[in-house]
C-alpha cells in the first residue's frame, strides 16, 4: 500500500499482510499490517520497520517520500522482529541514520542482529528529541508487552505511536479507524487485547495514568498493527480501561472436548440451560476451535465451564493444552467450573480443577461428571448445574 498522510509531513509507511493466518499461535484471520511512520522536519525520523519479508516494499514506500540516505533517526519502540527485522536492511541504505531505543531495546537488538556498526541513542521515559519545528517525546513502556517495549509521541501534532499497545490484526486498504466497520475493528481489538496485552492488565491502567500525567493527550493512536485511531481515540483508550479493570457482561464461555461423545451431551446440555436463562453463552469444542478466539470470548464473560472426558486419568491433550494457554493469559474476574466423562477410575476433573486452583482461579465445585454415557437424570443434572451458574451470573450483573 502507498504511503498516507495521517497528520501533516507524518506518513504511514507500512506493510499489509493480507496472507497471515497464525501469528506465533494467534489465529490471525483477517491478516494483519505492519505499521510504520516516517516524520518529515528538519530532522527526518523514521518510526518502527515492518517484518522481513516486507522490507523492498516498505523501502518503496519510504522512498516515494524521502530518500532512505535522508533518514536521521530510526526509532525502534519494540525489539519484536515483526516490528525490527527489517531494520539491518533498511540502514545499509540509510548510512546516516542514528538508532534511537530504551535501553533494553538496544540490548534486545544486540541479541537479534548484528549492531556493532550501529550508531544508538539511548532514551527513557521524559526524554526529547526535537526535529526542528516539532519533537518527539518518548515513554518507556516495558512488560507492554517486552521488557524493552516504547511509547513515541510527536507532541506538536499529538500523534501517539504506542507500537503493539491499540493494534489490531486487521488486513486492510484503509488506513483510519472511521473507515472500516466499527463492530469488526473492536472485536479484532479485543481479540488482540486478550491475547497479548491480558497478563500485564495492571501495568496498562497504570501506563494510561502515566501517559495522562505526562500531559499526553493523543488526537491520534498510531499503532503498529491494524488502522490508526484518529477519529475517536477515547474509544479504544477506554476499552482498554475496562478491560484491563476485568470487566465483565453477563456472558458465558464453555469450551470441552469429547472423546465418544458423552463431554459433548453434556456441554450441549449446559448450553441450553445457561442460553434459557437468558445469558449470552459460547459453546466451543477445542478439537475444532482455536484458542486465540476463544481467550477473546474469555475476556469480558463472567464464568467459564471448562468439560474434558478422561484420558489416562486426566483430561484430553486439546484441554490441557487450552488451560495452559488460558492459565498464562491471567483472566481477571471469572468464575471456573468443570464436567466430564470417564470410564472407570475418572480424573479428568479432578484434574482440571487442580490446574485452575493452583492458577489461584475461582473454581465452583464440585465439579460434574458421569460414567460412560450421560442419563436422563445425569443430563437433567447437568441443566442444574449450568442453571446454577447462570442464576450467579444475573445476581453478580445486577448487583
Ligand atoms: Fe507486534 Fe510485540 O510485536
Amino acid at each position: 500500500m502507498a504511503p498516507v498522510e495521517l497528520a501533516k509531513g507524518v506518513y504511514w509507511v507500512g506493510a499489509v499482510d493480507w496472507d497471515i493466518r497464525d501469528f506465533h499461535g494467534y489465529e490471525t484471520r483477517r491478516g494483519t499490517t505492519y505499521n510504520a511512520y516516517l516524520i518529515l522536519d528538519d530532522k527526518t525520523v523514521l518510526v518502527d520497520t515492518v517484518k522481513f519479508p516486507f522490507k523492498e516494499t516498505f523501502a518503496e514506500n519510504i522512498t516515494e517520500v524521502i530518500d532512505l540516505g535522508k533518514l536521521d533517526y530510526i526509532v525502534v519502540n519494540h525489539v519484536e522482529m515483526d516490528h525490527s527485522s527489517s531494520l539491518s536492511y533498511i540502514l545499509q541504505h540509510a548510512r546516516n541514520a542514528t538508532v534511537v531505543s530504551s535501553k533494553r531495546g538496544k540490548e534486545g537488538l544486540g541479541k537479534y542482529y548484528t549492531t556493532t556498526d550501529w550508531d544508538f541513542q539511548v532514551v527513557k521515559t521524559g526524554d526529547e528529541l526535537n526535529l526542528g519545528a516539532r519533537t518527539l517525546t518518548f515513554v518507556e513502556a516495558p512488560m507492554l508487552h517486552w521488557p524493552d517495549s516504547m511509547f513515541s509521541y510527536l507532541k506538536e501534532d499529538r500523534v501517539l505511536m504506542p507500537n503493539d499497545a491499540f493494534g489490531q490484526h486487521l488486513a486492510t486498504s484503509q488506513r483510519f479507524d472511521d473507515q472500516v466497520d466499527q463492530s469488526l475493528l473492536m472485536d479484532e481489538a479485543a481479540k488482540y487485547f486478550a491475547n497479548i496485552l491480558m497478563p500485564f492488565s495492571p501495568l496498562v491502567t497504570r501506563k494510561v495514568e502515566e501517559v495522562t500525567k505526562l500531559g499526553i493527550k493523543p488526537q491520534t493512536i498510531a499503532p503498529s498493527h491494524g488502522v490508526v485511531w484518529r477519529s475517536n481515540p477515547e474509544k479504544i483508550v477506554k476499552a482498554y480501561l475496562e478491560w484491563s479493570e476485568g470487566k465483565t457482561q453477563s456472558k458465558v464461555v464453555i469450551v470441552y472436548d469429547s472423546m465418544w461423545g458423552s463431554t459433548q451431551k453434556m456441554a450441549e446440555a449446559i448450553c441450553s440451560a445457561v442460553g434459557s436463562k437468558g445469558v449470552e453463552v459460547h459453546l466451543f469444542n477445542m478439537r475444532k476451535s482455536d484458542y486465540s478466539e476463544v481467550l477473546k470470548q474469555i475476556l469480558d464473560s463472567k464464568a467459564v465451564i471448562v468439560g474434558s472426558s478422561t484420558l489416562n486419568s486426566s483430561m484430553l491433550p486439546s484441554i490441557s493444552a487450552f488451560l495452559t494457554y488460558a492459565v498464562g493469559l491471567r483472566p481477571k474476574g471469572k468464575t471456573w467450573a468443570c464436567f466430564g466423562s470417564y470410564g472407570w477410575g475418572g480424573g479428568a476433573v479432578k484434574a482440571m480443577t487442580e490446574q485452575l486452583k493452583t492458577a489461584r482461579f475461582e473454581v465452583l465445585e464440585p465439579g460434574i461428571q458421569v460414567q460412560f454415557a450421560p442419563s436422563r437424570e445425569e443430563l437433567r443434572a447437568c441443566k442444574e448445574f449450568g442453571e446454577k451458574i447462570a442464576d450467579a451470573v444475573l445476581a453478580s450483573t445486577s448487583s
